[in-house]
């Protein structure tokens, strides 16, 4: 069962980001998948732990090349990274201390958020990357 999709359209001709960002989309199934086959509390712990993570892990990625390509809009795009680590780590909490906490509905918006995030606010570095050669 998924909720998120890849598509080509959400490419944005770097390889490692699009290789990141498909490992998000597979969390993001792999824990709605969980959820609904009623999985325990283990699984579920190490898939948001892993998403966690692995999203701390590929914004970094994406705030590195920034820096070194001098990207003007780098305030702006790190601000809604630091939003959706938020939501994560929130998300995290709530599910330790209440395992009813993480619905169907928190999932798909953070879906939507990543999806929405790719298309608008990451496909607006892609000609700045391409200029700067990051592949
Ligand atoms: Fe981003």
């Amino acid at each position: 069962m998924n909720i998120a999709f890849w598509k080509p359209e959400y490419s944005v001709s770097v390889k490692s980001i699009d290789a990141d960002h498909q490992k998000l989309f597979d969390l993001l199934n792999q824990l709605f998948e969980a959820m609904s086959k009623g999985q325990g509390k283990n699984v579920l712990t190490e898939i948001i732990g892993e998403l966690e993570r692995y999203t701390i892990y590929h914004f970094h990625r994406e705030e590195t090349y920034f820096r070194v390509t001098n990207y003007p809009q780098k305030d702006a795009h790190i601000k809604e990274h630091q939003y959706f680590v938020q939501k994560i780590s929130e998300m995290r909490k709530q599910y330790e201390k209440d395992s009813s906490a993480v619905s169907a509905e928190l999932l798909g918006f953070l879906s939507n958020w990543l999806k929405e995030h790719i298309l608008v606010t990451d496909k607006a570095y892609q000609e700045h990357f391409k200029k700067h050669v990051v592949v």
